[in-house]
């Protein structure tokens, strides 16, 4: 049996996780950064690398730790490389490259993306591909064709914000806090989701699979403040703010529902795996299942501490080491990948 040690710091959270090449995952450590970069109300890549590289030789000792393995037990060494923060990514993938040079074994490059697909097989314990994918998070809002673990096509993506960032900045714009989608999930269940008729950008069924969330944003603002939004402050807690947070929340769910529900239908595929943090939102879980269950589609959502960022899903690289695939000792970070 070979034991992992995989690496996450492409974003704001430091993560190590170990895992066997029969996708059992013995520990999954993961540092969060959210008390750093609340008060700037978003990441700041400069800080989000510093923290990593504090946080990062820790977090691999605990999650040795609580797996019962030595570094002298790890076979091979994976690591997101691509895509994010290029910074940030740049923390992991040197530590990586340093732990596999000194141990002597593999390295394994590991796209986070698709990581989050595979997130997916992992929770169900079976195959599930071929599938449609819908990657929701804070960079990231596309829907994809993926034929198998390692093979993943573009159907769609967002135009301008992502679903993740259009809830960071809906709660920056009600008072709410950062990281906002927890925090608004939770306003938006005290509110009425029809108080505000929000737009639901490209929803018609004419083949396109793309997303914009930036009007949606702005028309929270405006509703919220009129449209002199100079001097604007939060709304006070209260029905008018949880109204808001709840008709916003619900044109989020709705879009993301009806644009999964077309990509089956244009692939024909009758199977959706869902991952990134947003997929952590229980209104989106709920009304992607119903969804399904209507279409005769099977849903793949893994539990919350899969879906926000990990290391554990980075267990893709043992898809990669079956095929021999390892990364050269110059792997590099890659911040762009679609
Ligand atoms: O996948 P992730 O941890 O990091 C990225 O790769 O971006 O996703 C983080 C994003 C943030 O925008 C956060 O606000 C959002 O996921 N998020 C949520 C929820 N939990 C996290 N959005 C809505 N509802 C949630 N419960
Ligand atoms: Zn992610």
């Amino acid at each position: 049996m070979t034991h992992f040690l995989a690496l996450e710091t492409s974003c704001d959270e430091t993560a190590a996780a170990v895992f066997t090449d029969e996708l059992a995952v013995l520990s999954s450590v993961v540092a969060s950064q959210t008390d750093l970069h609340a008060k700037f109300g978003g990441v700041v890549p400069e800080i989000a690398s510093r923290a990593h590289l504090r946080n990062l030789f820790p977090v691999i000792d605990e999650a040795l730790t609580k797996a019962g393995v030595s570094l002298n037990d790890i076979g091979c060494i994976a690591v997101h490389n691509t895509p994010g923060l290029v910074g940030a990514i740049l923390m992991g993938v040197s530590a990586a490259k340093m732990l596999a040079l000194g141990l002597g074994v593999p390295l394994i490059a590991v796209n986070h993306v698709q990581s989050h697909i595979y997130a997916c097989r992992m929770a169900a314990g079976r195959d599930i591909f071929p599938c449609v994918g819908l990657v929701v998070s804070g960079g990231h809002t596309a829907l994809f064709q993926c034929d198998s673990p390692l093979s993943m096509s573009l159907l769609g993506g967002t135009r301008d914000d992502a679903a993740g960032e259009a809830f960071d900045k809906v709660a920056a714009i009600l008072g709410l806090g950062f990281p906002g989608g927890p925090a608004l999930e939770r306003e938006a269940a005290n509110g009425n989701p029809k108080a505000h008729a929000f737009p639901r950008a490209f929803v018609a069924d004419d083949g396109r699979l793309e997303f914009s969330f930036s009007g949606l944003k702005t028309a929270v603002l405006y509703a919220c403040h009129g449209q002199d939004v100079s001097k604007a402050k939060p709304p006070e807690p209260g029905p008018k703010r949880a109204n808001l947070a709840a008709s916003f929340q619900a044109a989020v769910v709705d879009v993301l529902t009806i644009k999964c529900k077309q990509a089956m239908r244009k692939t024909g595929l009758p199977r959706l795996a869902v991952g990134g943090g947003v997929s952590a939102n229980k209104p989106l879980r709920a009304s992607l299942a119903a969804m399904c269950a209507k279409e005769g589609a099977e849903l793949f959502i893994p539990p919350l501490s899969l879906c926000t960022d990990n290391a554990a899903m980075a267990a893709l690289a043992v898809e990669k080491w079956k095929r021999s695939e390892f990364a050269p000792a110059d792997l590099d970070a890659e911040p762009n990948w679609i």
